[in-house]
């Protein structure tokens, strides 16, 4: 049987991990950038993660979700602290666009509602609602265009302030910062016009962190930059450092019934030892603080290489979330990264570099990006 042909691949197999370096077969070593899209949010192999993940799985792998499982509420409490959200519920399933399935779909059992507002450029994942209010329409089936979502320009108040005045708006979702978009990023006038707007017309506002939350940004949610505090939030990739997973924090004001949402792997005791791990490294090694520090300083880096490579438009970003605009394809830019220099990115638009490393990235290997990509803009 062949593999249903959709990804296009860098002719590359990676067989080895460690912090933020990857091997490939042949013993080629990489620095990775991009984390295999964001997910790998504590390095790759982490002796505590696979410590503990082995030690889970001599336990217990899997059992469903009509057991207790104490691992869920050590996890929510976890989260709930050192993310600020103490008050919140959490609900667990497997992936991000699952994460903002039932974040819509708990919105419209809380209003009773069916319209939603969505930001040009956005991307909340491939299934039913979430590629829905997605703005792509490459990626989204007939069927999925059920008209339920009116696309606005982020940053532009007014617009969603008419269309939330109109009375019938079930939720807001927004990426705080923008991911495949293209590292575009919310301000705090938009975000506090925008909530403010949400709870005068009873809509409910998502934020999409699957991309930009759990650490890269530099605070442990990018909305927390911006001075909001959203109904919803939805996290997935860093949580469980390649161990599918997803979540959803829930507002308090949001009162469960029995059966209104369920999944059969989410939460499971591989996940949540995986999601637990993650956190401890968060703690010990300080990896919120780290984005913001590291990315910092790799994003005034970026900025010094701008002044010496005209190549460079634009870097912008926020922590480790970092999208570099030129003027030349970013596909070329990629492949003599990748084949030359041996460094994994990721992208957007035609012309935009994503950075997305693990969030435990140095300043010796942020200098070393500078070196490589220096090199190959000097090719140009
Ligand atoms: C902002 C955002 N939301 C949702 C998703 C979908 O997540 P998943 O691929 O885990 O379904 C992604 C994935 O790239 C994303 O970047």
């Amino acid at each position: 049987m062949k593999l249903f042909n959709v990804y296009a691949l860098f002719d590359v197999d990676i067989v080895k991990g460690k912090g933020c370096e990857v091997w490939d077969d042949k013993g080629q070593k990489y620095l990775d950038m991009y984390g295999g899209h964001a997910v790998i949010s504590i390095g790759h192999c982490h002796p505590h993660y696979i410590e503990m993940m082995t030690n889970q799985l001599h336990k217990l792998g899997f059992y469903s979700n009509s057991v207790i499982n104490p691992l869920q509420q050590q996890l929510a409490d976890r989260l709930g602290k050192i993310s600020g959200y103490d008050d919140y519920q959490f609900f667990l399933i497997n992936s991000g666009a699952e994460a903002n399935e039932n974040a819509l779909k708990l919105a419209s059992f809380h209003t009773g509602r069916t319209r939603i507002l969505a930001a040009e450029k956005s991307f909340h994942g491939r299934t039913s609602l979430a590629v829905e209010v997605t703005n792509n329409p490459k990626i989204t089936a007939p069927i999925n265009a059920n008209s339920h979502v009116t696309f606005l320009p982020l940053n532009d108040l007014d617009a969603w302030k008419k269309e939330l005045s109109k009375g019938d708006v079930c939720a807001c979702i927004l990426e705080c910062i923008q991911g495949v978009g293209g590292v575009n990023m919310a301000t705090p006038e938009f975000a506090q016009g925008l909530q403010k707007a949400c709870k005068e017309n009873g809509t409910v506002l998502i934020t999409d962190e699957i991309q930009c939350g759990y650490g890269r940004s530099g605070k442990f949610f990018a909305h927390q930059w911006l001075g909001i505090r959203p109904d919803l939030i939805t996290v997935a990739k860093g949580i469980g450092n390649g161990f599918p997973m997803g979540g959803v924090l829930i507002s308090p004001e949001f009162k469960p019934f029995p059966g209104e949402l369920g999944t059969t792997f989410g939460g499971n005791h591989l996940a949540c030892t995986a999601a637990l791990a993650v956190l401890d490294v968060f703690e010990k090694d300080g990896l919120v603080e780290n984005a913001h520090l590291v990315g910092e300083y790799l994003i005034q880096e970026l900025k010094e290489l701008q002044q010496r490579n005209k190549h460079i438009l634009e870097v912008r970003g926020r922590g480790l979330m970092i999208g570099v605009v030129m003027d030349i394809p970013q596909k070329d830019v990629r492949n003599k990264l990748i084949y030359q220099q041996h460094c994994f990115t990721g992208c957007a638009g035609n012309n935009i570099l994503r950075i997305l490393p693990p969030l435990c990235l140095t300043r010796d290997e942020a200098d070393l990006f500078i070196e490589k990509l220096e090199t190959v803009l000097n090719e140009f």
